[in-house]
């Protein structure tokens, strides 16, 4: 079977990509508006673009046709901290990945706590093994029909690795992360293999937490 991406409609590319694309790494990105309030959520449309220079990259659609909160945080600061995701920050990534006004911050509800960075304005996520602060160096724009996406270009300007994490030769011991990642539909991977996990609905949630 053969599938022309031009004959898709609006979602039918986006979940061939999700499913054929994997597995994907997960990064938490943080970000700040311009009063300071600490925006996270998770990304798996992410790769490394150079190595030397450091610079990654990250895919950010829209909501409604509008950016979302770490987009236009991005977009407005040109700042961002990528968080390395483990297994162990699963339901915190779960809580932080809802849709969340733009005026209250996922950090508390999601149980993360920060670690001030020492170049860029917005924090690191101090449950992650690994951190990386990272300047914007371009947008670039794709999509069509209400499907708006942008791919975020960002320059490394500081590598943390929490000490636990480092081996002897310097480097980041990555097989003791337990690292989580993104398969198709709702799968990931950790660990012990696949599992399946649900998105959680941001008003079903208001149901049983407090809100601003
Ligand atoms: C595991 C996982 C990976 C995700 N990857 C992406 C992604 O690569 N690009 C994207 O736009 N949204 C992605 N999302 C959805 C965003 O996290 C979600 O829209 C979030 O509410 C955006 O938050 P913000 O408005 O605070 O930026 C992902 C969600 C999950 C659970």
């Amino acid at each position: 079977m053969q599938i022309d991406p031009k004959d898709g409609d609006k979602t039918v590319n986006y979940r061939i990509m999700r499913n054929l694309v994997i597995p994907r790494p997960i990064v938490l990105v943080s970000t700040v508006n311009e009063s300071g309030l600490v925006n996270v959520a998770p990304f798996s449309f992410f790769g490394v673009v150079s190595a030397h220079p450091p610079v990654i990259g990250i895919s950010i659609g829209s909501r409604q046709g509008l950016d979302k909160d770490t987009m236009a945080n991005a977009r407005r600061t040109r700042e961002l901290v990528i968080n390395v995701t483990t297994e162990a920050m699963k339901k915190g990534m779960m809580i932080s990945a809802m849709d969340f006004p733009a005026v209250e911050s996922e950090i508390e509800p999601s149980g993360f706590s920060t670690l001030d960075s020492t170049v860029v304005r917005p924090p690191r996520i101090a449950e992650s093994p690994a951190q990386m602060e990272c300047r914007v160096t371009e947008i670039m724009e794709f999509g069509r029909n209400g499907q708006k996406r942008n791919f975020v270009i960002a320059e490394v300007v500081m590598f943390h690795v929490n000490d636990t994490y480092l081996r002897d030769d310097g480097l980041p011991d990555h097989l003791q992360f337990n690292i989580l990642g993104r398969l198709g539909d709702d799968y990931y991977w950790g660990r012990k293999g696949s599992f399946e996990m649900k998105r959680i609905k941001y008003e079903n949630w208001l149901k049983t937490h407090k809100c601003v």
